[in-house]
């Protein structure tokens, strides 16, 4: 628990909010349009979403890109998917850096193409130093595969020797997920009425609040992202505690 998450504090905004961007496929569907538009929508309102969001004073956001099972699609919208992020990296670093945005990408890298792998980390490396806000693209990112990544490297460190297997606690389980550098999520919002969470952030959403929409992700607007906020900032956090006046009945008992 960071030093933000104290039982019974109760931030009105989030630093870090992540978001689940569901629903480019229905978007499409519904207009009669091919699936791939409704991406090409999807990555409009991606960039909307990053604007929108470090002007309402967002650090953090956390953006699911690409998923361990969306190579399951037919290889055509995966192709294009990843063509996506291509074209985003392309296009978008320079404004990206010249705004102040660090970029972060999460998720598995090896399975990527040596040249879209070479392009993320560009990014990376370009936009380090920057401080006005992170945006950490998830892709061919799935939390299982991150725990388990994450749990290979502490065998490894053991097997050298590196770390005695019975110090091992959450610290130094957090230092070897991809987002070591990176405090939780306060808030998980996903959009198109679905209401689970897909292998995103496991480990790191275990305190979060979770803020469902229907509203279809090439949809989901200024007035969308604030009305997540306003039901964020209407939440009660506890962290396994009891709320305030609950507490201080239980001291006076
Ligand atoms: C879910 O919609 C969305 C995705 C699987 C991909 C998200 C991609 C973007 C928002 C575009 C930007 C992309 C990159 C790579 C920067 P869905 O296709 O599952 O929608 P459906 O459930 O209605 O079919």
């Amino acid at each position: 628990m960071s030093a933000g998450q104290r039982q019974g504090e109760h931030a009105a905004s989030p630093t870090h909010v992540a978001i689940i961007m569901d629903g480019n496929g229905r978007w499409a569907q519904m207009r009669g349009l091919p699936r791939q538009e409704g991406h090409r929508r999807g990555l409009e309102s991606l960039r909307r979403a990053v604007k929108n969001a470090g002007e309402l004073g967002i650090e953090i956001l956390t953006l699911y890109s690409f998923s361990t099972e969306n190579w399951r699609r037919p290889h055509a919208e995966v192709s294009f998917l990843m063509g996506l992020l291509k074209h985003f990296v392309e296009k978008d670093l320079a404004e990206l850096n010249a705004s102040g945005v660090r970029v972060r990408i999460i998720g598995g890298r090896d399975d990527l193409a040596p040249e879209l792998r070479g392009l993320v980390e560009h990014a990376e490396t370009v936009t380090r130093d920057n401080t006005k806000m992170t945006l950490v693209v998830a892709f061919n990112y799935g939390s299982r595969d991150e725990i388990v990544r994450a749990a290979r490297r502490l065998a490894a460190d053991a097997a050298a020797g590196r770390i005695d297997a019975a110090a091992i606690d959450e610290t130094a389980f957090v230092a070897r997920l991809d987002t070591h550098d990176l405090p939780d999520p306060e808030l998980v919002i996903r959009t198109s009425g679905e209401t689970r969470i897909s292998n995103f952030l496991l480990w790191q959403a275990a305190y979060a609040e979770f803020v469902f929409t229907p509203v279809l992700w090439p949809d989901f607007d200024r007035a969308a992202l604030e009305e997540a906020l306003a039901e964020y900032a209407r939440r009660e956090r506890r962290f396994g505690g009891l709320s305030e006046p609950a507490n201080r009945k239980a001291g006076a008992a």
